[in-house]
């Protein structure tokens, strides 16, 4: 087989670019190791910046989101039992969209196999080859047959534990890593959301989110050890620990019920530079990790690929400048959100080795936060997207 790009890893950063390639009229193959399903089930983020707004809406795919998605113009952070409204849009004139990866995926899903163009599933040693040169390639095996797509470039979408990172010569890679000692044990449920808009909580038992994915889906995190596991956690354990690091007047209006998915995330921060080897684009969580905190992985994954999209486009009408510089563009803009992501976790969470300095130092923060009009912006320009 032969194309244009071939686009290793079907979640949402190479479904997107599949979707503006094949807008622009570049050919492309999509070739990922999950099933569609296996895909589709798996639970993360809930919260698009404006920015992956209009680039969903740009491939044409934007009708659900706007019908379904709720519109937030702020958020609740919570600390010493008191919530404080950070109104976004007062703020920054802006709001953020709740609208679930799953179903984003899904509108990306839908539209891909409408096209026509093609998505291997379930594609096993997947390989990456030749990007060093002028003739790249990919090797997969599909039902016990082997396959290979020859390309002009090759986009590495493939997530943190992808195969295209792991195939650049490690001395051409500088990684900058930080993994922090908790993680999220997340719960999702179809009872209505404890507030209309999200809640962010510092407490002495450790973080909590309340976040949603409709009028009548809630997804809810607690923060939790490192090596805790999900089997340890029923789903009324999760609930009164939840109930405990909220507010009283919160906690009554709480409404629980039975579990769809629960599962534990760790927290890391991770960057890999530079993003392009010759005819290997990184994008996404293959290139980088932020602790999802400030809700800004799948919108890093979007940018990435709006970038990458406009950089193939300028190059195959025969400008090379857009492919030269698209890791350097996207680096500034993800060292911002890693910064602001960092921040927000290091500012809501229990670290076990923080004392009672650390903790005083936290309670000063946020009380500076919700009383000073210019702290409260910073944090809002950041949690809506920094521009482009
Ligand atoms: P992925 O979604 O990881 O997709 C990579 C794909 O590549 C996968 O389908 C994988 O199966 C496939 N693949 C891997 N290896 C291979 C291979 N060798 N060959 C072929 N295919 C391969 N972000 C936000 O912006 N807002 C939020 O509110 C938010 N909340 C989150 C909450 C949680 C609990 C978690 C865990 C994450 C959250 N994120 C959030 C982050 C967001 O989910 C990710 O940043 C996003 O999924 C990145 O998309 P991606 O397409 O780059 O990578
Ligand atoms: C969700 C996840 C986040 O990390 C966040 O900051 C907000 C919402 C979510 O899964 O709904």
């Amino acid at each position: 087989m032969r194309t244009q790009v071939a686009i290793i890893g079907a979640g949402p950063s190479g479904l997107l670019l599949g979707a503006l390639l094949s807008k622009a009229g570049i050919d492309n193959v999509i070739v990922e190791q999950r099933s569609a399903d296996y895909v589709l089930g798996r639970i993360r983020a809930g919260v698009l910046e404006q920015v992956a707004v209009d680039l969903l809406d740009e491939v044409g795919i934007g009708a659900r989101m706007h019908a379904e998605g709720l519109p937030h113009d702020g958020f609740d952070l919570c600390f010493d039992d008191r919530r404080h409204r950070i109104d976004l849009h007062g703020l920054t004139g802006k709001r953020v969209m709740v609208y679930g990866q799953t179903e984003v995926t899904r509108d990306l899903m839908d539209a891909r196999r409408a096209s026509g163009r093609p998505t291997v599933y379930e594609a096993a040693d997947v390989g990456v080859h030749g990007f060093e040169g002028k003739a790249p390639g990919v090797r997969y095996v599909k039902d016990g047959a082997r396959h290979e797509i020859q390309c002009d470039f090759i986009a590495g979408c493939d997530g943190f534990h992808g195969v295209c990172r792991a195939s650049v010569p490690q001395d051409k890679l500088a990684l900058h890593e930080k993994v922090y000692p908790f993680g999220w044990l997340g719960l999702l449920a179809d009872v209505p959301p404890v507030s209309h808009e999200l809640i962010y909580v510092n407490h002495p038992r450790g973080f909590a989110l309340c976040s949603q994915r409709s009028r009548t889906r809630s997804r809810y995190y607690v923060q939790c050890a490192l090596d805790d596991q999900v089997e340890h956690w029923s789903d009324d354990a999760f609930w009164a620990e939840l109930k405990r690091r909220l507010p009283a007047d919160t906690a009554a209006q709480l409404t629980t019920g039975p579990s769809i998915e629960k599962s534990i995330a760790p927290l890391r921060s991770f960057v890999a530079e530079p993003m392009r080897f010759g005819r290997l684009f990184l994008a996404g969580d293959a290139a980088h990790i932020v602790p999802p905190t400030g809700a800004k992985g799948l919108n890093l994954a979007a940018t990435d690929v709006g970038y990458l999209s406009q950089s193939l486009v300028d190059y195959y009408q025969g400008h090379e400048q857009g492919i030269a510089t698209y890791s350097e563009r996207c680096l500034r803009r993800i060292w911002r959100a890693e910064r602001f992501s960092w921040w927000m976790t290091s500012l809501m969470h229990r670290f076990p080795d923080n004392g009672s300095f650390d903790h005083k130092m936290q309670s000063a923060e946020l009380d500076y936060l919700v009383n000073s009009p210019a702290a409260m912006t910073a944090l809002a320009e950041n949690y809506v997207g920094l521009p482009l």
